[in-house]
């Protein structure tokens, strides 16, 4: 007798009975960029489709999300003045905040998750406070509090520290907790690693350091065991999810994670992870829309339970279209 697995892909009803992975909306985040000032829109040149917005402009845009069912965004704030300390970060007029207040007026069903870091805030373009051209780690950790719950004041829904500082987590977590936000989650991003994917972000926000690089906090792309080092820690700290950037080149560190822990796992497929996708399609090499959803299948079969994708928005579009 031949054993024939063909017999489970004959037609497309069993293919799809006998499916083990799906993308779905409920699982997708989308990133947004938003700039002080009133009437912008401004194309990042290299993260096609994607935008800075001034809040009055990202308002008719979270209109669109809303419509196309996408239920999950994550802020990232471009302040008008940078500074040493990044004082924008943690001023309840800040970018951010304002920002998040005139979401929740208007869309309150919207799940707002917003980054903490200072390398959009600092003059600098460091993800900390410096002292002699060093991140001064256990300083930093007082900045990262006043920024987490000033953006919780605000009224985000949850808190995702992006700088790699050493206690981050407990920090926020102490913090939080003596505000009385005890049911705001944390994301962390536990495994971050010194990538040159982050290249046309840091465009987007304008973030690049203007000294040195960021090995000094980020994780070396050699290592593996270390992210797994990295998420136990923060685990313990009190992570409620934690998370593995970039995401693509990391598929291997994704499974590894997903076999040691017990809470949710994000991955962030990162900008220019996504450009990569969109200049070969606009070349026509590549078919957009089938490698865009065998990619963020590729992170759910790693393990990822939560997907942050610039695709966010194509996705549902298609979605719509195709029910
Ligand atoms: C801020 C931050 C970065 C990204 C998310 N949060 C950039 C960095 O560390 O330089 C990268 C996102 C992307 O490339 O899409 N610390
Ligand atoms: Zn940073």
């Amino acid at each position: 007798m031949i054993i024939r697995p063909t017999r489970l892909r004959h037609n497309l009803h069993i293919r799809t009975l006998t499916k083990e992975n799906d993308i779905s909306l409920n699982d997708l985040v989308y990133p947004l960029f938003v700039i002080d000032g009133k009437n912008i829109k401004n194309p990042i040149e290299s993260m096609p489709n994607i935008y800075q917005f001034s809040i009055d402009k990202l308002l008719f845009e979270i209109d669109e999300l809303i419509d196309l069912n996408i239920k999950n965004i994550l802020l990232f704030g471009i302040p008008n003045k940078k500074d040493d300390l990044g004082s924008d970060s943690f001023n309840k007029n800040g970018i951010v905040q304002k920002t998040i207040i005139e979401i929740k007026k208007r869309f309150p069903e919207l799940y707002i998750m917003t980054d903490v870091c200072f390398c959009e805030y600092t003059s600098h373009g460091h993800c900390g406070i410096l002292k002699n051209n060093h991140i001064d780690n256990d300083l930093t950790l007082k900045y990262l509090q006043k920024q987490a719950l000033s953006q919780v004041q605000a009224g985000s829904d949850l808190i995702a520290p992006s700088s790699m500082t050493d206690g981050m987590v407990k920090s926020i977590r102490n913090i939080l907790d003596k505000n009385n936000y005890i049911n705001i989650p944390i994301m962390s991003y536990s495994a971050k690693y010194a990538s040159s994917f982050y290249g046309p972000f840091r465009d987007a926000v304008k973030s690049a350091p203007k000294f040195g690089d960021r090995k000094m906090y980020q994780m070396d792309p050699s290592n593996s065991r270390e992210a797994i080092k990295e998420v136990l820690i923060d685990i313990e700290e009190g992570a409620d999810i934690v998370m593995v950037k970039p995401a693509l080149s990391y598929l291997d560190v994704i499974c590894k994670i997903k076999d040691q822990i017990n809470i949710p796992l994000s991955s962030f497929n990162v900008s220019g992870e996504y450009s990569m996708i969109k200049a070969a399609a606009m070349n026509g090499w590549i078919n957009e829309d089938l490698v865009r959803d065998e990619l963020l299948l590729s992170l759910k079969r790693a393990g990822s339970d939560i997907i942050i994708s610039y695709f966010t928005k194509d996705f549902a579009k298609k979605k719509k279209n195709n029910d």
